[in-house]
Protein backbone atom coordinates (compact mmCIF):
# COMPACT_ATOMS: atom_id res chain seq x y z
CA UNK A 1 0.00 0.00 0.00
CA UNK A 2 1.52 3.30 -1.29
CA UNK A 3 0.20 5.94 1.58
CA UNK A 4 1.55 8.92 -0.05
CA UNK A 5 -0.83 7.85 -3.36
CA UNK A 6 -3.51 7.73 -1.10
CA UNK A 7 -3.09 10.44 1.06
CA UNK A 8 -4.30 13.64 -1.18
CA UNK A 9 -7.20 11.24 -2.40
CA UNK A 10 -8.33 10.52 0.82
CA UNK A 11 -8.17 14.49 1.64
CA UNK A 12 -10.33 14.91 -1.42
CA UNK A 13 -13.01 12.17 -0.24
CA UNK A 14 -12.47 14.06 3.73
CA UNK A 15 -13.00 17.74 2.16
CA UNK A 16 -16.18 16.29 0.21
CA UNK A 17 -18.04 14.66 3.14
CA UNK A 18 -17.08 18.15 4.95
CA UNK A 19 -18.61 20.10 1.82
CA UNK A 20 -21.78 18.31 2.26
CA UNK A 21 -22.09 18.71 5.63
CA UNK A 22 -21.70 22.56 5.65
CA UNK A 23 -24.15 22.90 2.85
CA UNK A 24 -26.64 21.22 5.37
CA UNK A 25 -25.81 23.54 8.17
CA UNK A 26 -29.38 25.40 9.29
CA UNK A 27 -31.57 23.03 7.63
CA UNK A 28 -32.09 20.34 9.72
CA UNK A 29 -35.32 20.14 11.04
CA UNK A 30 -36.72 19.25 14.73
CA UNK A 31 -38.14 16.39 13.84
CA UNK A 32 -34.71 14.87 11.69
CA UNK A 33 -32.99 14.67 15.17
CA UNK A 34 -32.74 11.92 17.04
CA UNK A 35 -31.08 10.90 20.55
CA UNK A 36 -28.70 8.30 20.07
CA UNK A 37 -28.22 8.22 24.28
CA UNK A 38 -28.14 10.29 26.50
CA UNK A 39 -27.07 13.77 25.02
CA UNK A 40 -25.51 11.79 21.77
CA UNK A 41 -27.67 13.68 18.74
CA UNK A 42 -27.79 12.57 15.25
CA UNK A 43 -29.30 13.59 11.88
CA UNK A 44 -29.43 12.29 8.61
CA UNK A 45 -26.48 14.57 7.93
CA UNK A 46 -24.16 12.33 9.98
CA UNK A 47 -25.86 8.96 8.24
CA UNK A 48 -25.04 10.52 4.89
CA UNK A 49 -22.04 11.66 5.34
CA UNK A 50 -20.99 8.51 6.44
CA UNK A 51 -22.18 6.24 3.49
CA UNK A 52 -20.58 9.01 1.16
CA UNK A 53 -17.27 8.19 2.85
CA UNK A 54 -17.45 4.74 2.87
CA UNK A 55 -18.68 4.75 -0.67
CA UNK A 56 -15.47 6.30 -1.86
CA UNK A 57 -13.23 4.58 0.44
CA UNK A 58 -14.59 1.33 -0.52
CA UNK A 59 -13.48 1.97 -4.06
CA UNK A 60 -9.94 3.38 -3.07
CA UNK A 61 -9.10 0.56 -0.89
CA UNK A 62 -11.57 -2.34 -1.80
CA UNK A 63 -9.30 -4.50 1.18
CA UNK A 64 -10.26 -2.38 4.34
CA UNK A 65 -12.71 -2.73 6.36
CA UNK A 66 -14.60 -0.36 8.91
CA UNK A 67 -15.09 0.82 12.15
CA UNK A 68 -18.08 3.48 11.48
CA UNK A 69 -19.74 5.92 14.66
CA UNK A 70 -23.24 5.43 12.36
CA UNK A 71 -22.85 2.05 12.06
CA UNK A 72 -24.33 2.52 7.75
CA UNK A 73 -21.98 -0.22 7.07
CA UNK A 74 -20.87 -3.51 8.49
CA UNK A 75 -18.22 -3.73 11.24
CA UNK A 76 -15.00 -5.50 10.75
CA UNK A 77 -12.61 -6.83 12.63
CA UNK A 78 -9.90 -6.83 9.85
CA UNK A 79 -6.90 -5.37 11.11
CA UNK A 80 -6.50 -3.37 8.28
CA UNK A 81 -9.83 -0.54 8.59
CA UNK A 82 -10.92 3.19 8.17
CA UNK A 83 -11.88 4.42 11.29
CA UNK A 84 -14.79 7.11 10.50
CA UNK A 85 -16.65 9.98 12.69
CA UNK A 86 -18.47 11.61 9.48
CA UNK A 87 -19.13 14.47 11.80
CA UNK A 88 -17.71 15.18 15.12
CA UNK A 89 -19.42 18.10 16.39
CA UNK A 90 -22.44 17.29 15.88
CA UNK A 91 -24.14 19.39 18.79
CA UNK A 92 -22.36 22.38 17.86
CA UNK A 93 -23.41 21.59 13.90
CA UNK A 94 -27.14 21.34 14.87
CA UNK A 95 -27.06 24.34 17.45
CA UNK A 96 -25.92 26.47 14.54
CA UNK A 97 -21.96 26.88 15.50
CA UNK A 98 -19.19 26.53 13.55
CA UNK A 99 -16.57 24.21 14.93
CA UNK A 100 -17.30 20.83 14.01
CA UNK A 101 -15.40 18.44 11.35
CA UNK A 102 -14.73 15.25 9.74
CA UNK A 103 -12.37 12.60 10.75
CA UNK A 104 -10.99 9.64 9.03
CA UNK A 105 -8.13 7.19 9.52
CA UNK A 106 -7.05 4.59 8.26
CA UNK A 107 -5.51 1.71 10.86
CA UNK A 108 -3.71 -1.53 10.56
CA UNK A 109 -4.85 -2.73 14.52
CA UNK A 110 -4.12 0.29 16.47
CA UNK A 111 -1.17 1.29 14.25
CA UNK A 112 -2.79 4.44 12.59
CA UNK A 113 -1.00 4.91 8.96
CA UNK A 114 -3.19 8.21 7.82
CA UNK A 115 -5.13 10.51 9.33
CA UNK A 116 -7.77 13.36 7.74
CA UNK A 117 -9.45 15.74 9.60
CA UNK A 118 -11.02 18.58 7.66
CA UNK A 119 -12.57 21.86 9.03
CA UNK A 120 -15.74 23.03 6.30
CA UNK A 121 -16.27 26.33 8.26
CA UNK A 122 -12.84 27.36 8.30
CA UNK A 123 -11.84 25.22 4.79
CA UNK A 124 -8.81 23.87 6.99
CA UNK A 125 -7.46 20.15 5.94
CA UNK A 126 -5.30 18.54 8.38
CA UNK A 127 -3.83 15.52 7.73
CA UNK A 128 -0.85 13.06 7.84
CA UNK A 129 0.73 9.82 6.93
CA UNK A 130 2.98 7.58 9.63
CA UNK A 131 6.49 8.89 9.51
CA UNK A 132 5.41 11.83 6.28
CA UNK A 133 4.49 14.17 8.79
CA UNK A 134 1.75 16.54 9.88
CA UNK A 135 0.08 19.34 7.15
CA UNK A 136 -2.75 22.02 7.05
CA UNK A 137 -3.82 22.38 3.49
CA UNK A 138 -0.20 21.14 2.32
CA UNK A 139 1.72 22.92 4.31
CA UNK A 140 3.97 21.16 7.34
CA UNK A 141 3.10 22.00 10.64
CA UNK A 142 4.34 21.89 13.84
CA UNK A 143 3.17 21.44 17.76
CA UNK A 144 3.89 24.51 20.39
CA UNK A 145 7.19 25.20 21.93
CA UNK A 146 5.53 26.28 25.15
CA UNK A 147 7.45 24.24 28.18
CA UNK A 148 5.52 25.56 30.95
CA UNK A 149 2.21 25.23 31.94
CA UNK A 150 1.81 28.59 33.26
CA UNK A 151 2.41 29.60 29.85
CA UNK A 152 -0.05 27.33 28.02
CA UNK A 153 -3.26 27.31 26.51
CA UNK A 154 -5.52 24.13 27.26
CA UNK A 155 -8.14 22.30 25.35
CA UNK A 156 -10.92 19.80 27.12
CA UNK A 157 -14.02 18.44 26.55
CA UNK A 158 -16.55 18.13 29.88
CA UNK A 159 -18.50 14.65 30.64
CA UNK A 160 -21.88 14.88 29.15
CA UNK A 161 -23.25 11.62 29.54
CA UNK A 162 -21.01 9.36 32.08
CA UNK A 163 -20.64 11.02 34.57
CA UNK A 164 -18.76 8.42 37.36
CA UNK A 165 -15.47 10.16 36.67
CA UNK A 166 -16.53 13.69 37.15
CA UNK A 167 -14.84 13.82 40.30
CA UNK A 168 -11.28 12.95 38.84
CA UNK A 169 -11.65 15.16 35.99
CA UNK A 170 -12.54 17.75 38.50
CA UNK A 171 -9.63 17.71 40.24
CA UNK A 172 -7.28 17.41 36.79
CA UNK A 173 -9.62 20.87 35.50
CA UNK A 174 -8.69 22.91 38.47
CA UNK A 175 -5.50 21.94 38.65
CA UNK A 176 -5.55 23.45 34.70
CA UNK A 177 -7.75 26.34 35.79
CA UNK A 178 -5.53 27.65 38.03
CA UNK A 179 -2.01 26.32 36.19
CA UNK A 180 -2.25 27.70 32.78
CA UNK A 181 -3.32 30.43 30.88
CA UNK A 182 -7.15 28.93 30.13
CA UNK A 183 -9.17 26.13 28.87
CA UNK A 184 -11.53 26.01 26.33
CA UNK A 185 -14.14 23.63 24.95
CA UNK A 186 -14.52 23.58 21.66
CA UNK A 187 -16.81 20.74 21.47
CA UNK A 188 -15.14 18.29 18.40
CA UNK A 189 -12.38 16.01 19.92
CA UNK A 190 -10.78 15.98 16.09
CA UNK A 191 -10.46 19.49 16.35
CA UNK A 192 -8.94 19.74 19.30
CA UNK A 193 -6.24 17.37 18.54
CA UNK A 194 -5.56 18.80 15.38
CA UNK A 195 -5.07 22.15 17.69
CA UNK A 196 -2.58 20.84 19.29
CA UNK A 197 -0.86 19.21 16.23
CA UNK A 198 -0.63 23.10 14.81
CA UNK A 199 0.61 24.58 18.17
CA UNK A 200 -3.12 26.47 18.82
CA UNK A 201 -3.29 24.45 21.94
CA UNK A 202 -0.36 23.13 24.01
CA UNK A 203 -2.51 20.22 25.42
CA UNK A 204 -6.15 18.62 25.53
CA UNK A 205 -7.66 15.86 28.02
CA UNK A 206 -10.81 14.26 27.71
CA UNK A 207 -12.27 11.22 29.24
CA UNK A 208 -14.73 8.23 27.68
CA UNK A 209 -14.11 9.27 23.89
CA UNK A 210 -14.50 6.10 21.09
CA UNK A 211 -11.46 5.41 18.65
CA UNK A 212 -13.28 7.07 15.69
CA UNK A 213 -13.47 10.87 17.76
CA UNK A 214 -9.22 10.38 17.80
CA UNK A 215 -7.55 8.01 15.34
CA UNK A 216 -6.62 10.84 12.58
CA UNK A 217 -6.14 13.30 14.91
CA UNK A 218 -3.85 11.03 16.89
CA UNK A 219 -1.09 10.22 14.00
CA UNK A 220 -1.26 14.01 13.43
CA UNK A 221 -0.67 14.91 16.85
CA UNK A 222 2.20 12.31 16.46
CA UNK A 223 3.47 13.50 13.21
CA UNK A 224 3.74 17.06 14.12
CA UNK A 225 6.10 16.39 17.11
CA UNK A 226 3.89 16.01 19.82
CA UNK A 227 2.96 13.20 22.06
CA UNK A 228 -0.25 10.98 23.56
CA UNK A 229 -1.49 8.64 26.19
CA UNK A 230 -3.53 7.66 28.95
CA UNK A 231 -3.28 9.81 32.07
CA UNK A 232 -0.53 7.49 33.33
CA UNK A 233 1.60 8.16 30.59
CA UNK A 234 1.78 4.44 30.69
CA UNK A 235 -0.90 3.31 28.12
CA UNK A 236 -2.16 4.57 24.14
CA UNK A 237 -4.97 6.73 24.08
CA UNK A 238 -6.07 4.89 21.12
CA UNK A 239 -9.68 3.55 22.77
CA UNK A 240 -10.24 7.11 23.78
CA UNK A 241 -11.22 6.27 27.56
CA UNK A 242 -8.79 8.48 28.43
CA UNK A 243 -6.84 10.99 26.12
CA UNK A 244 -3.98 13.47 27.20
CA UNK A 245 -2.44 15.32 24.10
CA UNK A 246 0.15 17.75 23.84
CA UNK A 247 3.32 19.35 22.70
CA UNK A 248 5.54 16.65 23.93
CA UNK A 249 7.58 18.85 26.27
CA UNK A 250 4.32 19.77 28.55
CA UNK A 251 3.86 16.18 28.88
CA UNK A 252 5.67 14.94 31.90
CA UNK A 253 3.69 17.79 34.01
CA UNK A 254 0.69 16.29 32.88
CA UNK A 255 0.37 13.40 33.68
CA UNK A 256 -1.59 12.12 36.76
CA UNK A 257 -0.34 10.59 40.17
C1 LIG B 1 -18.19 14.49 20.39
C2 LIG B 1 -17.20 15.62 20.27
C3 LIG B 1 -17.03 16.34 21.59
C4 LIG B 1 -16.64 15.39 22.69
C5 LIG B 1 -17.63 14.25 22.73
C6 LIG B 1 -17.72 13.53 21.41
P1 LIG B 1 -19.74 13.71 18.31
O1 LIG B 1 -18.36 13.78 19.18
O2 LIG B 1 -15.94 15.14 19.86
O3 LIG B 1 -16.03 17.33 21.54
O4 LIG B 1 -16.62 16.06 23.91
O5 LIG B 1 -17.29 13.38 23.74
O6 LIG B 1 -18.60 12.45 21.50
O7 LIG B 1 -20.73 12.98 19.14
O8 LIG B 1 -20.12 15.09 18.01
O9 LIG B 1 -19.28 12.94 17.12
CA1 LIG C 1 -17.17 12.30 17.72
CA1 LIG D 1 -19.93 12.00 15.24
Amino acid sequence: MNLSLLHPKVNTIVREAGVYIQKQQGQVKAQEISDKSLNNLVSYVDKTAEQLLVKKLSILLPEAGFLTEEKTVTQTEKPLRWIIDPLDGTTNFLFGLPIYSVSVALAQDEDILLGAVYIPVLDELFSATKNGGAFLNNQPISVSKTTTLADSLAATGFPYYKFEQVERYMAMFEKYMRGTRGIRRLGSAAVDLVYVACGRFDFYFEFDLNPWDIAAGLLIVAEAGGQTSDFAGTGSAFSGKEILASNGLLHGFLLEG
